[in-house]
């Protein structure tokens, strides 16, 4: 088998660069580990940059986010039982959209498979040679057969568990662990709120967000390594109201259970992103802990940067634009990263924390709702800064 770029994982980055790619002519192949049902279903992240929502829009992808998507034009920040709204539209003139990833996820293989593209699930051992030669290979088996891929590109798309940045010799790894973890419910509850809360606890953090207009997502602070049964749904639904409470009398709506899920809390760079014919995107390369509502559309900015590379390496023959990959990517992962720890840092309990660190956050909170020099600041890194460029080549 042969094609111009051999993509490693079916998840938002490896779905939306095969169709960037297919939009200016180039033609790829996409291997995915899990069937695609599996990859339908995973509830993952669910807020939308400004300029997610409009690349998918770009793509031709961006129907059904704007039909069933809700626009939030500010967010609430909760502690000591009193909100304080952050209004992104007024701050910034930006928006987030409230979509699901596997329904974006969804929207991106129908598109794949409606337009003939090669797309493979359930494929297995996946490895990758001669990546240093401008004919790499990617091997794997399919329906129990050895198959090999002849590419010019592969692109390593496949997540944080994958295999594909194992293949880039002398990788650098920044890292941080975070000494707790979140627990998500799906709940088949209206949200209690029209925007999303990030609400501080002497209990921990705690997110109220949403789905539609019926499913309400919401997270809990949990201690790392908790056991998932140590949280019978009514100790859930307790903590929730416990947290959420203000001292206006604020309750959530409850409803049944659909999903429960304990999430560990990590922030992990890895670089160069890159190694000859290799080049990373999305969770394969970096991950933020969920608190900045950063990974997907990290993955997102990825796959614009490589997009528009490979169309001028298909187009003009140049090489430049895929040599300064990797740093391009970098800046905007960093401001992410910082942006994502410092959230979590202002808004989770650390239960190795002293009182001073308690004030700090507390100090922290009371300013960024009361300047509007750091509302803003909040505002613009949440709602998604600027691209330097367009994804498409021409
Ligand atoms: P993935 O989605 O992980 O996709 C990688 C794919 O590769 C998978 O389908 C996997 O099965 C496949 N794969 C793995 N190994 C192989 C292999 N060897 N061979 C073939 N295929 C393989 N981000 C946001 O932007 N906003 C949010 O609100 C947000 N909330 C989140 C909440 C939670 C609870 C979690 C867990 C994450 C959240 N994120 C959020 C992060 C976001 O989900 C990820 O950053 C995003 O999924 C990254 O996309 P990706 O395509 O790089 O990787
Ligand atoms: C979600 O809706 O799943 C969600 C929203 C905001 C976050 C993280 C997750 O920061």
């Amino acid at each position: 088998m042969r094609t111009q770029v051999g993509i490693v994982g079916a998840g938002p980055a490896g779905l939306l660069l095969a169709r960037l790619l297919h939009l200016q002519g180039i033609e790829s192949v996409v291997l995915e580990a899990r069937d695609r049902e599996y990859v339908e279903r995973r509830v993952r992240a669910g807020v939308l940059e400004h300029g997610t929502a409009q690349t998918l829009r770009e793509a031709g992808v961006g129907d059904r986010m704007d039909a069933e998507g809700l626009v939030h034009e500010g967010t609430e920040l909760r502690f000591d039982g009193q909100g304080h709204r952050i209004d992104f539209a007024e701050l910034t003139g930006r928006t987030i959209t409230v979509y699901g990833q596997q329904e974006i996820v969804k929207d991106l293989i129908a598109a794949r498979l409606a337009g003939g593209g090669d797309l493979r699930f359930d494929v297995s051992d996946v490895t990758l040679a001669d990546l240093d030669t401008d004919r790499p290979r990617v091997r794997f088996a399919t329906d129990g057969q050895a198959a090999e891929l002849a590419c010019d590109f592969v692109i390593g798309a496949d997540g944080f568990h994958g295999v594909c940045r194992d293949c880039v010799p002398e990788l650098t790894v920044y890292e941080r662990h975070y000494p707790f973890a979140w627990l998500g419910i799906l709940a088949e509850a209206p949200p209690s709120s029209h925007e999303l809360i990030y609400c501080r606890h002497e209990h921990g953090f705690a997110l109220h967000s949403m789905r539609s207009p019926r499913i309400t997502r919401m997270y809990l602070q949990v201690p790392v390594d908790e056991p998932i049964a140590a949280w019978p749904d009514d100790r859930i639904w307790r903590e929730l109201q416990t947290r959420f409470a203000t001292r206006d009398g604020f309750a959530l709506t409850e409803g049944p259970l659909l999903d429960k899920g304990i999430t560990p809390m990590r922030s992990f760079v890895a670089a160069p992103m890159q190694s000859g014919r290799l080049l990373l995107a999305g969770d394969a390369a970096h991950i933020v802990p969920p608190t900045g509502a950063k990974g997907m559309n990290l993955a997102v900015a990825d796959v614009r940067l490589l997009a528009h590379a490979l169309g001028g390496f298909y187009a003009e023959g140049r090489t430049d634009l895929l040599a300064a990959y990797t740093e391009t990517a970098l800046t905007r992962v960093w401001r992410a990263t910082h942006f994502s720890w410092w959230m979590t840092a202002m808004l989770h309990v650390d239960p190795a924390d002293d009182p001073f660190a308690a004030r700090l956050a507390q100090a922290q909170l009371d300013y960024v709702t009361s300047s509007r020099a750091m509302a803003t600041a909040l505002a613009e890194n949440y709602t998604g800064l600027p691209y330097a460029q367009g994804w498409s080549y021409r």
